[in-house]
């Protein structure tokens, strides 16, 4: 028996659309392909010195641990960037999802200035404050915060404060998410506290805690905790830490 006409090409051959270079447009487009092309954009926005340092940090963060983090985070809302540098990351998380606004606080008024830039060459609308977590003024609510690779960077006895502090500007439910550097195994930390010392050198504290550490402290101020270990080439210990207010 002969088979039927086929009234329209069978699936393979049909023209597939063009790749979608912006989240707005395809939503469920392949996030790793998209994830290297929103670092070129910040690359490409940032003086030469910081493309430099934004292609190092992108090859230590690089798309699969942001696109861990990127899923944890809400696709819209206002977000906290708790040490946000150069906006790096704001600019990465407000490309993937375009209906974030982002507010980063930093101490180094440089840095929040460049991050005002590079997030304007991108069009996004992210607001930046030069500040210290510790006693900034910031006005919450926030409908999540992050904080990558920042608590080392604070003194051990003011940690569990500026977590405190995220905690009340956050609803029920919202998501505090750390990125940090944990304890074990050793030769893993010295190899990181080597290349920190080399950013910020000998004389500043750096205080680096277990994950477990993380976890408890974080629990006993009401939240809900979830941890993974992120595998890196390079030794670094990452931690990524989900933190829910119950
Ligand atoms: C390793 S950099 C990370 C920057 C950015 N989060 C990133 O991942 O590229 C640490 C940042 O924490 C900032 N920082 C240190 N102490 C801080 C504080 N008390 N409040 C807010 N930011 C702080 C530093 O100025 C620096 O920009």
């Amino acid at each position: 028996m002969p088979k039927p006409f086929r009234s329209t090409p069978p699936p393979d051959s049909r023209p597939r659309p063009a790749r979608a270079s912006i989240a707005a447009h395809a939503p469920y487009a392949a996030p790793e392909v998209f994830g290297h092309d929103a670092v070129a954009k910040i690359a490409r926005a940032l003086p030469l010195a910081e493309r430099l340092y934004a292609n190092i940090r992108f090859s230590i963060l690089r798309p699969k641990l942001l696109s861990v983090m990127d899923l944890l985070l809400p696709d819209s809302g206002r977000i906290l960037d708790v040490g946000c540098g150069f906006g790096l990351f704001a600019a990465y998380f407000g490309q993937t999802q375009p209906k974030r606004h982002i507010v980063g606080i930093d101490p180094d008024a440089r840095r929040v200035a460049l991050a005002g830039r590079v997030s304007a060459r991108l069009g996004l609308s992210h607001e930046f404050v030069a500040g210290d977590v510790r006693t900034a003024e910031l006005e919450g609510p926030f409908d999540a915060a992050y904080v990558l690779d920042v608590m080392h960077h604070i003194p051990a006895a003011d940690q569990a404060g500026v977590l405190e502090g995220l905690r009340d500007r956050l609803p029920r439910g919202g998501v505090l998410l750390i990125k940090d550097i944990t304890t074990e195994p050793h030769h893993q930390l010295v190899f990181t506290e080597l290349l920190d010392r080399a950013m910020v050198g000998w004389h500043e504290p750096l205080a680096y805690r277990h994950h477990q550490a993380w976890g408890e402290m974080l629990e006993d101020m009401g939240f809900h905790v979830r941890i993974v270990r992120v595998p890196d080439v390079l030794p670094y210990p990452h931690v990524v830490i989900a933190a829910t207010r119950d």
